[in-house]
């Protein structure tokens, strides 16, 4: 096992390059099975999370190598259409596969993927979708198994609720379904748009996608020509806003897209921050009257991303004033505060919602990680922390985040990870 020590104290500086998105690459990976041909994805992340999938793919058949933030996938010659619990139960995206098998091969089998550290994470929209689409599915001793005899034939889709790994599933699955597919209340998340960008580079017909009506006129297949550049990862990006913040330090943090920010922009402008923005970077500075509290209410893109919420509540700990965070998206999803209180920060929760009063100073103490967000909200807090701070199980680090110590130390971080001994 191994654990990430901090000296606390140290305003980070200096320059930090943001990789791509982890959570746009996922069902980019998944959609490689829609295409008899060699797909490439450039900027791709070296994350436990992409190193999983691959595994995943690599076990159905699909041939596959990783080399310099590079991927090449190749689908031609499957050989299973299967998803195990093994993998599933490890990483929820693995469901990403179930729209694109029904859809070449009209049969699927991927396992129920159970809750996860902060509660339920149904898949029942995902379901819904398949369904919508003439797919048959049964649950057998945990595992979905879909089929789609005569092939998927394209419909109207109306979530409930938007969500990004339904929507996701749903476009892949309507790419080559006969006719015109229209998912209402679509997710307008920007992995999304780049999961349609990559999948229109290979001849998918997609309309809308950014917006809440995603229309797709099915294509008999895809075929792709040129490499597909992955977009940066705006929750690293938003992460190291918040690390700079956070040190009182001075940070540019580079190839991103602001405009895939705007919400947490602005609640670091009106926390006080200093922002200096480009077209593919931003640098941040705090002023030397200190952060003020503010209120966030995670959404929706483009609301304030739940993915940030950990992160931002240890920011608001060290703020001047009170901040109230609501969590709409996972309720349950507040792991991190009785950590966050051990080093002192004066956060109340009750239901979604989590009352922080800042304080003076944080002190460094011996934390617990639980999941991958949680995991970087505590490294936030050992940065800015007095004294010495050690996270355990910061083996969730490496799902969401490339050699992030690697990177705090560039900027100056006192962070070092090390392997404990008596486990
Ligand atoms: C969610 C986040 C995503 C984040 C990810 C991991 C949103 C909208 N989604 O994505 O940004 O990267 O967690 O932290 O912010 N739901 C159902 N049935 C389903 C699927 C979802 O009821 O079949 C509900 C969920 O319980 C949740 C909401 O819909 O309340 C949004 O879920 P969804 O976007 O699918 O979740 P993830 O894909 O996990």
């Amino acid at each position: 096992m191994e654990s990430i020590e901090i000296e606390g104290g140290s305003p980070l500086r200096g320059e930090v390059e943001i990789g791509g998105a982890k959570n746009a690459v996922l069902p980019m990976m998944a959609a490689s099975i829609l295409v008899k041909g060699p797909v490439c994805i450039h900027n791709v992340p070296r994350l436990l999370d992409v190193i999983n999938f691959l595994e995943l793919l690599r076990e159905m058949g699909v041939k596959g190598s990783y080399e310099n933030h590079i991927l090449h996938l190749d689908a031609t010659n499957l050989i299973s259409c299967k998803a195990p619990y093994e993998h599933v139960s490890k990483m929820r995206a693995s469901i990403y596969v179930l729209g694109p098998l029904l859809a070449r091969f009209g049969q699927a089998k991927v396992a129920l993927p159970g809750g996860c550290a902060w509660g339920p994470r149904p898949v029942n929209l995902h379901q819904d979708a398949m369904i919508a689409l003439g797919a048959e599915l049964k649950l057998k001793h945990g595992d979905i198994v879909a089929k789609a005899k005569d092939g998927l034939k394209g419909n109207l889709i109306a979530f409930d609720i938007s969500s990004v790994g339904a929507t996701g599933n749903a476009i892949m699955a309507a790419v080559l379904a006969d006719g015109t597919t229209v998912i209402e209340n679509a997710s307008g998340e920007p992995e999304m748009t780049a999961l349609a960008d990559f999948l229109i580079g290979m001849g998918a017909r997609i309309e809308g996608a950014g917006t809440k009506t995603i229309t797709i006129h099915g294509v008999s297949e895809l075929k792709q020509d040129e490499p597909f550049k992955n977009i940066p990862d705006r929750i690293e990006a938003g992460t190291f806003l918040a690390m700079g913040a956070i040190t009182g330090g001075d940070i540019t943090v580079r190839n991103i897209r602001p405009d895939h920010l705007g919400m947490v922009i602005s609640r670091l402008e009106r926390m006080g921050c200093q922002l200096e923005m480009g077209e593919d970077y931003i640098r941040i500075s705090v002023p030397p009257e200190g952060l003020t509290g503010v209120d966030i209410i995670t959404e929706p893109y483009p609301g304030f991303p739940t993915d940030l919420q950990a992160q931002f509540l240890a920011l608001l700990s060290l703020a001047d004033g009170a901040g109230v965070v609501t969590e709409t998206i996972y309720q349950d999803r507040f792991t991190h505060v009785p950590e966050l209180q051990r080093l002192g920060a004066k956060i109340t929760q009750s239901g979604n919602v989590a009352s922080v009063t800042g304080v003076g100073r944080l002190q460094g103490a011996n934390l617990r990680s639980t999941d991958i967000r949680a995991s970087s909200a505590l490294i936030l807090g050992g940065l800015a922390a007095e004294g010495r701070t050690k996270i355990s199980h910061i083996h969730h680090i490496d799902r969401g985040y490339e050699s992030i110590e690697v990177k705090i130390a560039g900027l100056g971080g006192r962070i070092s990870r090390v392997v404990d001994k008596d486990e």
